[in-house]
């Protein structure tokens, strides 16, 4: 009778128990032989990308981008509220932060996180012009967007978390910065499709974006949304 019991309660804990993540060891790896696009560190088998410097911030405010990237359909994508408050990790100059800013209304904020301290001035400027009230701005850095914990419904990273020095930590912190329920979401150009004029580093695929957030047990993937031009927006939800 003792043993039946012995192995009906381990059965049960196996069961309900989750499985804990395991983390790559070591968590990233630096090659000497790696592309001029990368900074030779290496996180699952991808190399990470050159940040891009606020010297290029024109090119995110070029008139054709709208078409070229159809970011009105990534925007409705969003499923955004009013009332929401919602982080923009690496807004650049602000536009996704405007354009997300009219949606939550004054009652909702848009966090804008950067760890350029010129790009938050370029995206203050233009809140100022457009008359927009609603957007905070944070100073993060490379392991921390410096965000209230479990303040946002949604934190939204556009072209950037293939660039973050450390994706596994800001990951973390993003987590922690989400509320029960909140999404995280990660556009990026597709790696799958040769077609799209982006350099290799700067693309990442489904499948690898699937890999490191399977990293993290507070998220569960939602789902893929693949009507965009080039880009596909991964949405995970906090557990
Ligand atoms: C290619 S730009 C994209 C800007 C904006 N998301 C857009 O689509 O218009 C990438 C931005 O991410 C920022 N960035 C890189 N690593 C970051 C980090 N750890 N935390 C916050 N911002 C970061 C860079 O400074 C750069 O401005």
């Amino acid at each position: 009778m003792r043993l039946i019991l012995s192995v009906f309660l381990s059965l049960a804990t196996f069961a309900f128990s989750e499985e804990a993540p395991k983390l790559p060891v070591p968590l990233y790896e630096t090659r000497a032989q790696h592309s001029r696009d990368g900074i030779g560190k290496f996180f699952m088998g991808r190399e990470i990308a050159h940040v891009m410097g606020h010297q290029a911030a024109g090119w995110l405010e070029r008139p054709e981008r709208e078409q070229e990237e159809r970011t009105d359909l990534a925007v409705k994508a969003l499923d955004l509220k009013p009332g929401e408050a919602v982080a923009d990790i690496g807004c650049g100059t602000g536009y996704y932060v405007s354009r997300m800013s009219r949606i939550v209304g004054e009652k909702g904020t848009i966090f804008g996180v950067e760890i350029q301290q010129e790009m938050l001035d370029l995206m203050l400027r233009k809140m100022r012009l457009m008359k927009i009230e609603n957007v905070k701005p944070i100073l993060g850095d490379v392991k921390d967007p410096k965000l209230p914990a479990e303040s946002c419904d949604l934190i939204l990273l556009v072209d950037v978390y293939h660039e973050l020095d450390f994706p596994y930590e800001m990951t973390r912190a993003m987590i922690g910065a989400l509320k029960k329920g909140g999404r995280l979401v990660l556009i990026e150009f597709r790696k799958e499709d040769p077609k799209v004029p982006i350099k290799e580093l700067h693309k990442m695929s489904e499948e690898q974006v699937k890999k490191e957030m399977a990293l993290h047990a507070e998220l569960e993937w939602a789902a893929t949304k693949t009507d965009l031009p080039q880009q596909h927006v991964i949405i995970f939800k906090k557990k």
